[in-house]
């Protein structure tokens, strides 16, 4: 395979890089002699985007987890609605056209995978198409189909011929994984193939052998039923035996209850006569009962007239007693009443004698005040004009006193006419002391006679209220003998009220002294009524318990009579059968039907159980049959078995631990001499490789496995790849790669022209570096192969590089 042409539109590792949607890289320009071809760039510059996309595969190494298109998605790889990789690519002399194209409208996502290939004869490209009639169609299953059968199965590719930034090593894979690899690299498909069918074969049959022992677990199921099934038709014969004992009895209790009733009939029509000797006996008892009613009410009847009438004599002398015992009261009460009032005769004789006296007093003492309020009539007058002349007195005490002070101080004022210092000088014109001096002196005499006037006044005044206060004073003298009259006064007619109300009681004496005689008489005349009527009301009750006493004796003879006759014809009853009822008759009755339901309840128990048993018998009989089958089915199981075990021998053989793992023990050698050669032309024999694909275990057991021995002839050790420096391991790790490509080559009928390798040289060592550029030239040299597309970041291996493709600048 060797890339020729990339065009990528619509990758985010080409947007985030270029910062535009697509790229055209035309590697047709390259010199064809250019053998190590270094993509340079530095980080996120677009290189293994580039570089995942130069081969068919839809697959972008770098950033799949597996190597074939199972892990990957191109659909995270693209930005926007759509996307497309063309790719130009050669392989055996036809050259080839990818168009891989992506879009994506509202939710749903498209794509079309199509591989076209160039019709020299046409001059157009045409889809390609197989020997076995695939056409590539766009549908991306084809077009993986169409790029395995031309360019070989992508784990052996991605294995081989292209290293991915951050692959694993080849030591770093298990022994199952690696397996499967180098099964794929070294074309041992068809042994897997092969145990892949043997294990379908195996599937089926066990399948088969599934159905097969459902079917016996059915099987076996249905003996455990039939088995239940047996136990529940012997429960159920139990439970017929035990209904049809019922069902005896049951008829038993119908014919017993029959009889009875048949037994009953006949002696109630046999008792036809007795009954009528019975209705005769029962109607003389009914009507002897009557006889003594009658005779009874009849008694009551005739002392009944006596009765009543000595009831009412005894009713009247009652009421003649209480009305006679009525006076009695009453008059009694009067009689203490009056008692009572001659009792006062004497206190009330001496009040009506006080009466006069009392009437006399209080007219003299009414004559004397009247004499008094006369006399007292100018008092309130004068006692108001004595209240003004004393104000009067006050004021003009009051205005002498403050008069008395002015007429000192101007006094001492006009006395400093005397004394100033400028007392006849010129000065003492202008001198306002002796101006005030003058002044005071020229008004003191004014001042004085208005003094001597309110003197005078005074004096007239003081003259007046004397005289005035002698006549209040007679005033007071007769108001108080006024009061202590009035108080006299009340006395008087309080007690005279108190006397008028005893003498009031006079007229009360004579009318008492009248009626006591009169009262006394009628309370005797009533004691006799009430022993008048007292003597009446013994007789009659007398009377009335003698009748009651008559009566009873009659009542009891006619009760006795009558039950004695009662008697007589009870006996003649009891002699007689008892004769059979109609309450008899029926509960006779009831017992058939109650005995007849519980017959027919057995019997409905008796079929429902003997349906059950049918049922039962059908149930057995079937799983019998079932389980009778089980035995073919267990001999085929059986053989369905061995023939698994065969088939699984099959897969096992033909699968990675056996012809597949014998294979890679017979390559192993080979492969290692290659990687043997190449790390001599590098390292000049100081590492020499060996592949062990067996181990012991501990119990001596052999194992499959897969491990990578290196002997370092510098050292004289040898030890397991992994165990090596990290760019010892890198350098062993891309020979023993190559080894396998070269190998793979030599047994393969499609050859890789091109190797791809991105930055595996970053834990390298300057020397190395050299070292691994060396390798690069003698795997191109043994493999055959033409170019090998690198990235580096080292600038000493892109200067030792045939060509080199500037990334940024693209
Ligand atoms: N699926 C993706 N989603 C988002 N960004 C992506 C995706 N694929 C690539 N890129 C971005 O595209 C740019 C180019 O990536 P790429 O791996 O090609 O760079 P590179 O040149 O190989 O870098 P380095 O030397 O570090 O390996 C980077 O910036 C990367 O982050
Ligand atoms: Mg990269």
């Amino acid at each position: 395979m060797k890339p020729l042409k990339l065009s990528l539109q619509g990758f985010t590792g080409i947007f985030a890089a270029f910062g535009r949607d697509s790229l055209v890289l035309d590697l047709q320009t390259i010199p064809q002699d250019a053998a190590l071809v270094a993509l340079v760039g530095p980080n996120g510059a677009g290189k293994s985007t580039i570089l995942d996309s130069l081969h068919p595969y839809r697959v972008m190494p770098s950033r799949s987890s597996t190597l074939g298109p199972g892990g990957f998605s191109y659909w995270t790889q693209i930005h926007g609605a759509t996307a497309m990789k063309e790719l130009l690519w050669e392989n055996d002399g036809i050259r080839y056209r990818t168009l891989l194209s992506f879009k994506t409208t509202g939710k749903t996502q498209k794509s079309d995978c199509y591989l076209y290939q160039w019709d020299a004869g046409k001059g157009d490209w045409t889809p390609v198409q197989l020997a076995d009639g695939t056409l590539s169609d766009g549908k991306s299953s084809t077009y993986d189909h169409l790029v395995d059968a031309i360019l070989g199965p992508p784990e052996k590719f991605f294995t081989a011929h292209f290293s991915a930034q951050g692959r694993k090593t080849i030591a770093s894979y298990g022994a199952g994984d690696i397996k499967s690899i180098l099964a794929s690299v070294l074309n041992l498909q068809g042994y897997r193939e092969l145990a892949a069918k043997a294990g379908q074969v195996g599937k089926y049959l066990r399948q088969q052998l599934d159905g097969l022992n459902s079917e016996l677990a059915e099987a076996r199921d249905h003996d455990n039923t039939a088995a239940v099934l047996e136990r529940e038709v012997i429960e159920v014969d139990g439970r017929m035996r035990a209904v049809e004992a019922d069902e005896v009895a049951a008829h038993a209790n119908v014919n017993g209850a029959r009889e009875a009733l048949a037994g009953l009939l006949a002696k109630r029509d046999a008792q036809a006569n007795t009954a009528e000797e019975v209705r005769f006996l029962n109607e003389q008892i009914g009507s002897v009962v009557t006889k003594a009613a009658s005779s009874k009410a009849s008694v009551s009847t005739q002392f009944a007239r006596d009765q009543d009438r000595h009831q009412a004599e005894a009713t009247s002398a009652r009421a003649a007693i209480a009305t006679a015992q009525n006076s009695v009261q009453s008059s009694e009460t009067e009689v203490r009443r009056l008692n009572a009032v001659l009792a006062d005769k004497d206190a009330i004789a001496q009040a009506v004698a006080r009466l006069p006296e009392h009437k006399c007093l209080i007219e003299q003492i009414d004559a004397s005040v009247d004499a008094d309020q006369a006399t007292l009539a100018g008092a309130a007058a004068l006692r108001t004009e004595l209240n003004v002349l004393i104000a009067q007195q006050a004021k003009l005490s009051s205005e002498g006193q403050a008069k008395t002070i002015v007429i000192q101080k101007l006094t001492e004022t006009a006395a400093l006419v005397e004394k100033v210092p400028c007392k006849g000088s010129e000065m003492q014109l202008s001198c306002p002391l002796m101006e005030q001096a003058n002044n005071a002196k020229r008004d003191v005499p004014a001042h004085q006679a208005e003094q001597s006037a309110k003197r005078a006044a005074y004096q007239e005044i003081a003259l007046k209220v004397k005289d005035l206060q002698s006549k209040v004073a007679g005033f007071d003298k007769i108001e108080a003998e006024v009061r202590d009259a009035q108080k006299k006064r009340r006395t008087a007619a309080t007690a005279l009220d108190a006397d008028n109300r005893v003498a009031a009681r006079a007229p009360l004496i004579a009318d008492a002294e009248a009626r006591l005689p009169v009262l006394a008489q009628s309370i005797q005349e009533q004691r006799q009524v009430i022993a008048a009527a007292t003597d009446r009301l013994t007789q009659a009750t007398n009377a009335l318990a003698a009748i009651e006493s008559e009566k009873a004796q009659a009542l009891a003879l006619i009760e006795t009579n009558a039950l004695a006759e009662q008697q007589v014809l009870q006996d003649r009853l009891a002699k007689l059968e008892k004769p059979v009822s109609d309450a008899e008759v029926e509960a006779y009755q009831s017992a058939v039907s109650r005995t007849g339901a519980a017959l027919v309840e057995v019997q409905a128990r008796a079929r429902s159980l003997t349906e059950q048993k049918v049922s039962l018998i059908g149930k057995l009989e079937a799983a019998r049959a079932l389980v009778a089958r089980s035995g073919q089915v267990k001999e085929q199981a059986e053989r369905l078995q061995e023939e698994i075990a065969k088939w699984k021998l099959a897969e096992k053989g033909l699968g990675n631990d056996g012809c597949v793992a014998l294979s890679i023990d017979d390559s192993g050698p080979e492969i290692a001499a290659i990687c043997n050669s190449l790390l001599s032309d590098c390292f000049e024999g100081r590492f020499i490789v060996r592949l062990d694909t067996q181990s012991e275990t501990k119990t001596g057991m052999m194992k499959e496995t897969f491990d990578v021995k290196v002997f370092d002839g510098h050292r004289g050790t040898e030890k397991s790849l992994g165990d090596m420096s990290g760019g010892e391991e890198i350098l062993v790790n891309e020979c023993l790669t190559r080894a396998v490509a070269l190998y793979a080559s030599q047994s393969s009928t499609t050859r890789c022209e091109t190797l791809f390798t991105d930055e595996t040289d970053g834990a390298l060592d300057p020397e190395a570096k050299r070292t691994f550029m060396q390798m690069k030239r003698a795997v191109l040299k043994q493999g055959g192969y033409e170019r090998e597309f690198f990235i580096t970041h080292t600038p000493e291996l892109w200067e030792m590089a045939d060509h080199k493709i500037m990334v940024a600048e693209l």
